[in-house]
Protein backbone atom coordinates (compact mmCIF):
# COMPACT_ATOMS: atom_id res chain seq x y z
CA UNK A 1 0.00 0.00 0.00
CA UNK A 2 1.42 3.09 -0.67
CA UNK A 3 0.56 6.57 1.26
CA UNK A 4 -1.81 8.90 -0.60
CA UNK A 5 -3.75 10.13 2.32
CA UNK A 6 -3.54 11.14 5.73
CA UNK A 7 -5.22 8.68 7.09
CA UNK A 8 -2.66 5.84 5.47
CA UNK A 9 -0.04 7.96 6.69
CA UNK A 10 -0.84 6.93 10.35
CA UNK A 11 -3.12 4.35 9.99
CA UNK A 12 0.16 1.81 11.19
CA UNK A 13 -0.99 3.18 14.49
CA UNK A 14 0.61 5.27 17.21
CA UNK A 15 2.99 2.30 18.57
CA UNK A 16 4.23 2.55 14.61
CA UNK A 17 4.56 6.33 15.17
CA UNK A 18 6.06 6.48 17.65
CA UNK A 19 8.99 3.91 17.08
CA UNK A 20 9.40 6.14 13.87
CA UNK A 21 9.77 9.32 15.34
CA UNK A 22 12.76 9.96 17.66
CA UNK A 23 11.88 13.38 18.90
CA UNK A 24 9.03 11.60 20.71
CA UNK A 25 11.55 9.97 23.28
CA UNK A 26 13.23 13.72 23.24
CA UNK A 27 12.56 14.28 27.24
CA UNK A 28 14.37 17.96 26.65
CA UNK A 29 11.52 18.37 24.84
CA UNK A 30 8.82 17.19 27.05
CA UNK A 31 10.41 18.65 29.69
CA UNK A 32 10.33 22.25 28.20
CA UNK A 33 6.82 21.78 27.04
CA UNK A 34 5.60 20.84 30.45
CA UNK A 35 7.36 23.52 31.80
CA UNK A 36 5.72 25.74 29.82
CA UNK A 37 2.83 24.73 30.93
CA UNK A 38 3.13 24.53 34.37
CA UNK A 39 0.42 23.39 36.24
CA UNK A 40 -3.24 22.38 34.19
CA UNK A 41 -6.50 22.50 35.85
CA UNK A 42 -9.63 22.38 34.45
CA UNK A 43 -10.59 21.53 31.30
CA UNK A 44 -7.30 20.42 29.18
CA UNK A 45 -7.35 19.44 25.46
CA UNK A 46 -4.28 17.89 23.75
CA UNK A 47 -4.78 18.86 20.21
CA UNK A 48 -3.31 16.38 16.92
CA UNK A 49 -2.59 14.24 20.33
CA UNK A 50 -0.93 11.62 18.66
CA UNK A 51 0.35 9.37 21.41
CA UNK A 52 -1.55 11.95 23.93
CA UNK A 53 2.53 12.16 25.35
CA UNK A 54 2.00 15.96 26.33
CA UNK A 55 -1.10 15.49 28.61
CA UNK A 56 0.23 12.25 29.58
CA UNK A 57 3.50 14.33 30.82
CA UNK A 58 1.42 17.19 32.62
CA UNK A 59 -0.83 14.48 34.15
CA UNK A 60 -4.23 14.99 35.71
CA UNK A 61 -2.99 15.29 39.20
CA UNK A 62 -3.50 18.80 39.52
CA UNK A 63 -7.23 18.39 38.73
CA UNK A 64 -7.51 18.79 35.23
CA UNK A 65 -9.39 17.24 32.74
CA UNK A 66 -7.79 15.69 29.50
CA UNK A 67 -9.33 15.10 26.12
CA UNK A 68 -6.88 14.01 23.92
CA UNK A 69 -8.05 15.07 19.70
CA UNK A 70 -6.66 13.21 16.97
CA UNK A 71 -8.70 13.26 13.07
CA UNK A 72 -7.11 9.72 13.13
CA UNK A 73 -8.85 7.07 14.76
CA UNK A 74 -5.68 5.34 14.89
CA UNK A 75 -3.78 7.21 17.04
CA UNK A 76 -4.83 7.07 20.89
CA UNK A 77 -3.44 8.08 24.15
CA UNK A 78 -0.44 5.68 25.26
CA UNK A 79 0.79 5.12 28.83
CA UNK A 80 -0.54 7.79 31.03
CA UNK A 81 -2.85 7.72 33.69
CA UNK A 82 -5.99 6.00 31.70
CA UNK A 83 -7.64 9.56 32.14
CA UNK A 84 -7.15 10.95 29.14
CA UNK A 85 -10.52 10.57 27.16
CA UNK A 86 -9.82 10.08 23.62
CA UNK A 87 -11.59 11.67 20.75
CA UNK A 88 -11.76 11.27 16.93
CA UNK A 89 -12.30 14.99 15.68
CA UNK A 90 -10.48 17.64 13.05
CA UNK A 91 -8.79 20.54 14.56
CA UNK A 92 -9.85 22.54 11.71
CA UNK A 93 -13.64 21.69 13.08
CA UNK A 94 -13.52 20.79 17.56
CA UNK A 95 -16.87 19.26 18.49
CA UNK A 96 -16.51 21.91 21.50
CA UNK A 97 -18.68 24.63 22.87
CA UNK A 98 -17.27 27.93 22.68
CA UNK A 99 -15.20 29.25 25.64
CA UNK A 100 -15.26 26.17 27.25
CA UNK A 101 -11.57 25.16 27.53
CA UNK A 102 -9.00 25.93 30.12
CA UNK A 103 -5.97 24.92 28.10
CA UNK A 104 -4.86 23.80 24.80
CA UNK A 105 -1.61 21.68 24.06
CA UNK A 106 -0.21 20.58 21.02
CA UNK A 107 2.78 19.43 19.78
CA UNK A 108 3.63 19.28 15.93
CA UNK A 109 0.08 19.11 15.34
CA UNK A 110 -0.39 22.94 13.88
CA UNK A 111 1.10 22.27 10.05
CA UNK A 112 -1.29 19.09 9.57
CA UNK A 113 -4.39 21.43 10.32
CA UNK A 114 -3.00 24.38 8.85
CA UNK A 115 -2.14 27.20 11.62
CA UNK A 116 -5.24 30.02 10.42
CA UNK A 117 -7.78 27.51 10.83
CA UNK A 118 -6.56 26.07 14.04
CA UNK A 119 -6.10 29.28 15.64
CA UNK A 120 -9.55 30.41 14.92
CA UNK A 121 -10.80 27.13 16.73
CA UNK A 122 -8.57 27.46 19.67
CA UNK A 123 -9.50 31.14 20.10
CA UNK A 124 -13.02 29.99 19.53
CA UNK A 125 -12.96 26.96 22.17
CA UNK A 126 -10.90 28.64 24.77
CA UNK A 127 -12.12 30.64 27.49
CA UNK A 128 -10.91 34.41 27.82
CA UNK A 129 -7.96 33.93 29.60
CA UNK A 130 -7.46 30.67 29.13
CA UNK A 131 -3.80 29.32 28.16
CA UNK A 132 -2.17 27.54 25.14
CA UNK A 133 1.36 25.91 24.65
CA UNK A 134 2.11 24.70 21.49
CA UNK A 135 5.34 23.10 19.93
CA UNK A 136 6.27 22.80 16.44
CA UNK A 137 9.11 22.30 14.23
CA UNK A 138 10.51 25.40 12.88
CA UNK A 139 13.21 26.42 9.73
CA UNK A 140 14.90 29.35 11.61
CA UNK A 141 18.62 28.38 11.27
CA UNK A 142 18.18 27.33 7.59
CA UNK A 143 19.37 30.65 6.28
CA UNK A 144 20.63 29.33 2.78
CA UNK A 145 17.37 29.23 0.24
CA UNK A 146 19.24 26.04 -0.99
CA UNK A 147 19.53 24.55 2.46
CA UNK A 148 15.88 25.19 3.50
CA UNK A 149 14.39 23.96 0.19
CA UNK A 150 16.51 20.48 0.57
CA UNK A 151 15.21 20.28 4.30
CA UNK A 152 11.55 21.06 3.40
CA UNK A 153 11.91 18.51 1.13
CA UNK A 154 12.86 15.49 2.80
CA UNK A 155 10.34 16.64 5.07
CA UNK A 156 7.90 16.79 2.76
CA UNK A 157 8.87 12.73 1.15
CA UNK A 158 9.00 11.46 4.61
CA UNK A 159 5.74 12.71 5.49
CA UNK A 160 3.58 13.14 2.25
CA UNK A 161 1.22 15.39 3.84
CA UNK A 162 2.45 18.24 5.83
CA UNK A 163 1.92 21.54 4.26
CA UNK A 164 3.46 24.32 6.02
CA UNK A 165 6.33 25.25 7.53
CA UNK A 166 7.27 27.83 9.80
CA UNK A 167 9.86 30.50 11.48
CA UNK A 168 9.41 30.78 14.91
CA UNK A 169 8.86 34.51 14.73
CA UNK A 170 6.30 34.51 12.45
CA UNK A 171 4.37 31.82 14.42
CA UNK A 172 4.50 34.47 17.65
CA UNK A 173 3.03 36.52 15.09
CA UNK A 174 -0.09 34.72 14.10
CA UNK A 175 -0.72 34.00 17.68
CA UNK A 176 -0.70 37.90 18.50
CA UNK A 177 -3.39 38.33 15.11
CA UNK A 178 -5.16 36.14 16.33
CA UNK A 179 -6.16 37.66 19.48
CA UNK A 180 -3.88 35.77 21.87
CA UNK A 181 -1.47 37.68 24.38
CA UNK A 182 1.21 37.17 27.41
CA UNK A 183 3.32 35.38 24.26
CA UNK A 184 6.37 33.61 25.03
CA UNK A 185 8.87 32.04 22.89
CA UNK A 186 11.37 29.04 24.12
CA UNK A 187 13.42 27.01 21.80
CA UNK A 188 14.57 23.91 21.62
CA UNK A 189 17.19 22.80 19.34
CA UNK A 190 18.33 18.71 19.08
CA UNK A 191 19.57 16.47 16.13
CA UNK A 192 17.64 13.18 15.64
CA UNK A 193 19.33 10.26 13.78
CA UNK A 194 17.03 8.45 11.27
CA UNK A 195 17.63 5.17 9.54
CA UNK A 196 17.30 5.12 5.93
CA UNK A 197 16.42 2.02 5.67
CA UNK A 198 13.62 1.75 8.20
CA UNK A 199 11.82 4.85 6.55
CA UNK A 200 12.18 3.74 3.06
CA UNK A 201 11.86 0.09 4.31
CA UNK A 202 7.61 0.72 6.02
CA UNK A 203 6.84 -2.53 4.47
CA UNK A 204 6.34 -0.64 1.35
CA UNK A 205 4.84 2.28 3.09
CA UNK A 206 6.71 4.54 0.78
CA UNK A 207 6.11 4.00 -2.92
CA UNK A 208 9.40 3.36 -4.49
CA UNK A 209 9.38 6.42 -6.32
CA UNK A 210 9.32 8.23 -2.74
CA UNK A 211 11.81 6.07 -1.98
CA UNK A 212 14.07 6.19 -4.47
CA UNK A 213 14.13 9.83 -4.09
CA UNK A 214 14.44 9.96 -0.38
CA UNK A 215 17.75 8.20 -1.35
CA UNK A 216 18.68 10.92 -3.27
CA UNK A 217 18.24 13.81 -1.38
CA UNK A 218 19.73 12.46 1.86
CA UNK A 219 22.87 12.07 -0.35
CA UNK A 220 23.83 15.56 -0.18
CA UNK A 221 24.17 15.09 3.57
CA UNK A 222 27.52 13.31 2.79
CA UNK A 223 28.67 16.85 1.84
CA UNK A 224 30.76 18.31 4.84
CA UNK A 225 30.26 22.14 3.99
CA UNK A 226 26.40 20.83 3.83
CA UNK A 227 26.59 19.31 7.03
CA UNK A 228 28.31 21.66 9.23
CA UNK A 229 25.73 24.74 7.76
CA UNK A 230 22.53 22.53 8.64
CA UNK A 231 23.57 20.23 10.87
CA UNK A 232 22.21 17.20 8.98
CA UNK A 233 24.52 14.77 7.79
CA UNK A 234 24.34 11.35 6.28
CA UNK A 235 26.51 8.35 7.22
CA UNK A 236 26.35 4.95 5.86
CA UNK A 237 22.27 4.30 6.10
CA UNK A 238 22.13 6.52 9.54
CA UNK A 239 20.79 10.31 8.76
CA UNK A 240 20.91 13.01 11.07
CA UNK A 241 18.35 16.26 11.01
CA UNK A 242 18.83 18.96 13.75
CA UNK A 243 15.37 20.17 14.14
CA UNK A 244 14.74 23.43 15.93
CA UNK A 245 11.33 23.24 18.34
CA UNK A 246 9.35 26.79 19.12
CA UNK A 247 7.14 26.24 21.77
CA UNK A 248 5.01 29.11 22.11
CA UNK A 249 2.83 29.82 24.80
CA UNK A 250 0.14 32.67 25.65
CA UNK A 251 -3.32 33.83 26.93
CA UNK A 252 -6.56 33.90 24.95
CA UNK A 253 -7.63 37.96 25.31
C1 LIG B 1 3.33 14.45 13.78
S1 LIG B 1 1.95 13.72 14.56
C2 LIG B 1 2.10 14.41 16.19
C3 LIG B 1 1.42 13.55 17.22
C4 LIG B 1 1.64 14.02 18.66
N1 LIG B 1 1.12 15.35 18.87
C5 LIG B 1 3.09 13.97 19.01
O1 LIG B 1 3.68 15.02 19.27
O2 LIG B 1 3.66 12.87 19.05
C6 LIG B 1 0.59 14.64 13.90
C7 LIG B 1 -0.76 14.20 14.42
O3 LIG B 1 -1.71 15.11 13.91
C8 LIG B 1 -2.90 14.39 13.63
N2 LIG B 1 -3.67 15.24 12.72
C9 LIG B 1 -3.40 15.52 11.44
N3 LIG B 1 -4.31 16.36 10.92
C10 LIG B 1 -5.18 16.65 11.92
C11 LIG B 1 -6.34 17.44 12.01
N4 LIG B 1 -6.80 18.13 10.95
N5 LIG B 1 -6.99 17.49 13.18
C12 LIG B 1 -6.56 16.78 14.25
N6 LIG B 1 -5.46 15.99 14.22
C13 LIG B 1 -4.77 15.92 13.07
C14 LIG B 1 -2.37 13.10 13.04
O4 LIG B 1 -3.33 12.07 13.07
C15 LIG B 1 -1.20 12.81 13.98
O5 LIG B 1 -1.58 12.06 15.09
Amino acid sequence: MQIDSQENFFERHVESYMSLTPWTRDQGLTDKITGAVGTAQGTCVELAAGGGQVASAVGTGSGARWFAIDVNRYMFPVGGDGDIVPIVADGQDLPIKDDAVDLIVCRSGLHYIGVDRALREMARVLRLGGRFVIAQKVADGLEDASDLAWFREVQRLRSVVPREWYFSERLVDEFARSGFSQLDLVTHDESYEFDLDQWTGRDGFFSQEVSEQLAKLVERGRDERFARRTGCHFVGHSLTLRYRWAIVSGVLG
